[in-house]
């Protein structure tokens, strides 16, 4: 028997996935990029076990016994099979890649949140199996099949995943662009709006504004191709209010053609649009200061959580302008709401806190999430 655990980081895009080309092999409209979040805070661990013993494959999530027939995991077993019978062998173990598996994964944050759950999960799965059947290369396009976003979950720091011209998906790949401390020190403060369901998942929502949204249409041809070169530049000239800028932009043109799509994909709700009100009223401030190095972006994934990039410096600022304008409810202790980095928040200044109080009364964090950028996929040595 040979067992292996391994942890895959998550992922949130900058220039978003949203629209395939190809629904049977995952594959996207467009490029997009994204920063992989340190696995400290929030990470999807996998254990997987083979043995010539086991008599067929088995699956538990988060500790309950699952069917094995989702095609998506099938799909990348299937794949980490079929690599792993054409390895080369050195006499031991040849038919390595027939024996059956069990798979048992957990996440340590809320399933299906918006919070890219499914992305560390199945970067996770297919790292497992190709530790555990002795596959190497790039296990990106396996992840791919699992669950778009999942394929940018193999890399740490900045990666960009190339939506590739093939029909058979060969060349749909990702690949690292800058490692984590690019822009050094960077941290993510992810606020929780809700750690709900979201009601129309990623998959169904994009396949619904491909079918129906015409601003769907400009934004591939007109808007990407420009944001994403422009983003490649700022990122490759370090420059964090453009990386800011290009971000913003991005997360509010999805949501844009989400809302242009029939029947209307709603993630954000008011909660949302107050945090990132505020995070505008925050930059414009920095702008009129002309601290435009301490901007801070937002953005947001198929659901309501905003997720913030802040240089370590401002964090110090914006952790205590959130704790302000949406302080914890009176049961939660900071600890409890503020859940990650620990951190000596900041006296808010004046200004901050007239800002923070314009914003009072617009809605309710159910907790912060404070992390950093991070690293790819890690193989536990002691499980
Ligand atoms: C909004 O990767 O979850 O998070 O490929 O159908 O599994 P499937 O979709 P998924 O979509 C993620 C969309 C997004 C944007 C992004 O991560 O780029």
């Amino acid at each position: 028997m040979k067992t292996v655990t391994c942890t895959a980081p998550v992922n949130i895009a900058v220039i978003k996935y949203w629209g395939k080309r190809d629904e049977k092999l995952i594959l996207p409209l467009n490029d997009s990029i994204s920063f992989t979040l340190s696995q400290d805070e929030m990470c999807a661990k996998t254990t997987v076990s083979i043995s010539p013993k086991f008599s067929e494959d088995q699956f538990w999530l988060n500790d309950k016994k699952e069917s094995l027939e989702n095609p998506r995991i099938q799909n990348c077993l299937k794949e980490i099979r079929r690599r792993a019978s054409k390895r080369k062998f050195d006499g031991k173990d040849e038919n390595v890649w027939s024996w059956h598996v069990h798979i048992c994964s957990k996440n340590n944050f809320p399933t299906a949140a918006g919070l890219a759950s499914s992305a560390a999960g199945y970067a996770c799965l297919v790292y497992a199996l190709g530790q555990v059947y002795g596959v190497e290369g790039d296990l990106s396009p396996v992840a791919r099949q699992g669950s778009g976003s999942a394929c940018r979950s193999v890399h740490g720091g900045l990666v960009r995943w190339h939506k590739g011209e093939d029909d058979d998906g060969a060349d749909s790949v990702a690949r690292p662009i800058a490692p984590p401390g690019h822009f050094p020190d960077l941290q993510v403060i992810i606020c929780v709006v809700s750690a709900g369901q979201k009601k129309t998942g990623s998959t169904e929502g994009m396949r619904q504004t491909v079918a129906s949204s015409s601003l769907m249409q400009h934004r591939i041809k007109v808007s990407l191709p420009s944001r994403i070169e422009s983003m490649m530049k700022a990122i490759e000239e370090k420059d964090w209010p453009t990386f800011c800028d290009l971000t913003i932009a991005d997360s509010n043109e999805m949501h844009a053609v989400c809302l242009d799509t029939s029947p209307p994909c709603v993630y954000m709700t008011d909660t949302s649009h107050a945090v990132a009100s505020l995070i505008h009223k925050y930059n414009d401030l920095k702008t009129d200061q002309g601290d435009i190095n301490h901007k801070v972006c937002y953005t947001f994934d198929a659901g309501p959580n905003a997720c913030i990039f802040t240089p370590g410096a401002v964090a110090k600022e914006v952790l205590p302008l959130l704790l302000q304008a949406f302080p914890p409810p009176p049961a939660q202790t900071p600890k409890e709401y503020v859940k990650g980095i620990a951190s000596q928040p900041a006296p808010l200044s004046k200004e901050l806190k007239r800002l923070a109080d314009g914003c009072a009364q617009s809605g309710k964090l159910q907790y912060l999430i404070h992390t950093k950028v991070g690293d790819g996929p890690r193989v536990l040595v002691d499980p």
